[in-house]
């Protein structure tokens, strides 16, 4: 079955779909991005990940590029086309096509809006669940600014690279006192010896995650208290559990960092009692 994009009011084939070679977010990665879950049909947090998308434009200074509602209708529709129903949908918006010139282009140029939706590798997702991943650390080298979802991401690319040629699958990025920030795609939590759940506070320096927010929700339905607080590399490398979260995993536990063992070196139970929960606690939005 062929794949369809939606480019700028039109339902393209994927392999034929493209933007402008002047569009902003190809030249000066002017843009910003979301990226949400599709599980059993239904579109997991909707309403969280547009609402962030709403804060990422504005941090930018950047226009809807349709109504709320109608983008909602695109998504939908680019969900169908493509019969995903255990997947994701990527939606990414730049501030449009012009002269390449720093400035902003002129009031009213249209901004750029693509959707995309594809379906997971459920195997290798069930696999990373029951085996666990491997993180390194990567020291913090990107700007201030990682609150907005932005598609500004070489140093995240340069991290993941890194990680993969080293064997593990997500990068860890450490701040200039050694407190653990967060994943290049992901947030990182722990779980300390009391069992409690710990991840940085997002108001500086990591990117407010939407799976982390409705891990907050699903934290107390498990009755799990979490502390939002800074932690070290120390602290992470002695915890009972790791794990990182994200739209396209939901939790993974990370059972090795740096090639040192965390824990037992297995996947902890606090990790799967979230992940089996999320799906009931979440919001979900039918296809
Ligand atoms: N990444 N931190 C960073 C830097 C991220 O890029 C992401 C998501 C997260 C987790 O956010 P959420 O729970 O809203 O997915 C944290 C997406 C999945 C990506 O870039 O593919």
């Amino acid at each position: 079955m062929s794949r369809i994009a939606y480019v700028n009011g039109a339902y393209v084939q994927h392999s034929e779909a493209g933007v402008h070679i002047e569009d902003r977010g190809f030249q000066f990665a002017d843009g910003v991005y979301e990226v949400c879950e599709v599980r059993h049909g239904l579109i997991v947090d909707l309403t969280r990940h547009l609402d962030r998308l709403d804060r990422s434009l504005a941090e930018l200074r950047m226009h809807w590029p349709m109504a709320r509602a109608a983008l909602v209708v695109v998504i939908r529709q680019v969900l169908r086309r493509n019969r995903v129903k255990n997947g994701l949908f990527y939606l990414q918006v730049t501030r449009g096509a012009a002269r390449r010139d720093h400035v902003f282009p002129a009031e009213g140029t249209p901004s750029t809006i693509v959707v995309t939706a594809k379906r997971t590798d459920a195997g290798l997702i069930a696999r990373k669940n029951s085996h666990g991943i491997k993180a390194i650390t990567v020291p913090e080298n990107r700007w201030d600014r990682v609150d907005i979802k932005s598609v500004g991401l070489l140093s995240n690319v340069m991290a993941r690279q890194k990680a993969k040629e080293e064997g593990a699958q997500e990068a860890i990025y450490l701040d200039a006192d050694g407190m653990v920030k967060e994943g290049a795609a992901t947030n990182v939590w722990i779980v300390d010896a009391d069992g409690n759940l710990r991840t940085r506070p997002a108001e500086h320096g990591i990117l407010r995650g939407i799976t982390r927010t409705t891990l907050m929700d699903v934290s107390k339905h498990l009755g799990l208290t979490i502390e939002e607080r800074p932690f070290t590399l120390d602290e992470m490398m002695t915890a009972r559990e790791v794990f990182i979260t994200a739209a396209t995993s939901i939790c993974f536990p990370v059972v090795a960092i740096d090639g040192k063992t965390i824990a037992n070196g297995h996947p902890g139970s606090v990790s799967q009692n979230i992940r089996e929960a999320f799906f009931d606690i979440a919001e979900k939005t039918a296809i």
